[in-house]
């Protein structure tokens, strides 16, 4: 079936001129051994690009799947377990099979430096081995967050000295993966060596193909006007559109799949935003999102302060720093000098909140 609760690895079934010229680049980027990161707003497909390009190009990869601890401001490195390995372990020498032992947390370790040893020792025998080896981290934000490691120490030292390791990450909330990267001015830039490749969710056509495609292939009958209902409601964010489809195939009618389809979105949202203010720690994101939320016309930056101003008092900085933020994540856009909420979905989740 071509819907899917899980992320898309098969090239075939990578829906979307964008995710596929997606893939392409980071086939360039990592032949030219280039780090890079893949960014985009929640469920977009960032995971599905990812998991599409190892899949196809079967590069040695290790595999890290930090999404579980988005909206955590403290992680310890016990968490990072690599959720896949993508290369031949049993060829390993006996030191770094038991490097990899400790960061599979096989063996206990006291000490976050014992780690961090283990991580060098298996990638600069990987860097020997292999002409190219991939370090992923999907949702790498998270990596700011974690405790009792140097990992902005560990990937500055595997971009100068281990020419055959590419990293490779990917982030919803680009803002922060950015600070992550380059803390300060005065800091050594290294976020001036990671490409970015932006996906978006996909066009008002491309969400009708897609369901056309997975109904025609499922045998599903539909209505022109549900298509278009579907797209419009979920704003063709390919994880919305695949749970509206899985209800299809499921044989809900449209009205009933569609509904639940919204629910689920908005449940989802409610926990991103959640997580999302953790992270950012003010008030004042929600209420710029509340005020963008009223109007399908957009604000104006004057007239979006003028009506944040009824709420609190902010300082032109601060507005631009969460526009900025806002924009990064992909929960607003800007058009023609005018912000808009992003998704419907998104939108009904935070009427929902208190401003
Ligand atoms: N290009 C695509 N073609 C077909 N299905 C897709 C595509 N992109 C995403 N999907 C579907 O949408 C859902 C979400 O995709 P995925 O997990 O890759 O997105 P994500 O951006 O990593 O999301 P999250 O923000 O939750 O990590 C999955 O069910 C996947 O099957
Ligand atoms: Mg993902």
């Amino acid at each position: 079936m071509i819907f899917s609760e899980r992320p898309v690895s098969d090239i075939r079934k990578l829906h979307g001129e964008e995710h596929r010229r997606a893939v392409q680049e980071l086939k360039k980027n990592v032949e030219a051994g280039k780090f890079t990161a893949v960014l985009g707003p929640r469920r977009v497909g960032k995971t599905s690009v990812l998991r599409t390009f190892l899949n196809h190009y079967r590069y040695p990869y290790l595999y890290y799947d930090l999404s579980p601890y988005i909206g955590l401001t403290g992680v310890s490195y016990q968490a990072l377990t690599p959720a896949l390995i993508g290369f031949e372990t049993s060829k390993l020498s006996g030191e770094a099979q038991l490097s990899l032992g400790i960061l599979k947390l096989n063996f206990k370790v006291e000490r976050g430096v014992e780690f961090e040893n283990a991580m060098i020792n298996l990638l600069r025998e990987v860097n020997e081995k292999y002409e190219r080896f991939l370090l992923v981290f999907d949702e790498a934000q998270v990596l700011a967050f974690v405790r009792g490691v140097n990992m902005m120490g560990l990937l500055q030292m595997i971009h100068n000295t281990l020419d055959n390791v590419v990293v490779i990450m990917t982030g919803s909330m680009p803002g922060l993966l950015e600070n992550m990267l380059s803390p300060s001015s005065s800091k050594p830039m290294f976020a001036r060596y990671v490409e970015k490749i932006r996906i978006n969710r996909w066009s008002l056509k491309e969400g009708k193909e897609y369901l056309k495609r997975g109904f025609d292939e499922a045998n599903v009958e539909y209505l022109p006007d549900e298509l278009e209902e579907a797209v419009e409601e979920l704003s063709p964010v390919p994880g919305f559109l695949t749970i509206y489809g899985i209800h299809r195939v499921n044989g809900k009618k449209h009205g009933e799949a569609l509904e639940e389809a919204i629910d689920e979105a908005v449940s989802l949202w409610e926990r991103d935003l959640e997580a999302f203010l953790n992270i950012y720690n003010s008030k004042t994101y929600v209420r710029v999102l509340w005020i963008l939320a009223q109007s399908r016309l957009g604000f104006s930056w004057s007239e979006l302060k003028r009506e944040l101003s009824r709420l609190e008092t902010v300082s032109n900085p601060k507005l631009s720093r969460v526009l900025k933020n806002l924009l990064g994540a992909g929960m607003i856009e800007k058009r023609d000098g005018k912000y808009y909420i992003a998704e419907r979905p998104l939108a009904r989740a935070v009427l929902r909140m208190r401003v």
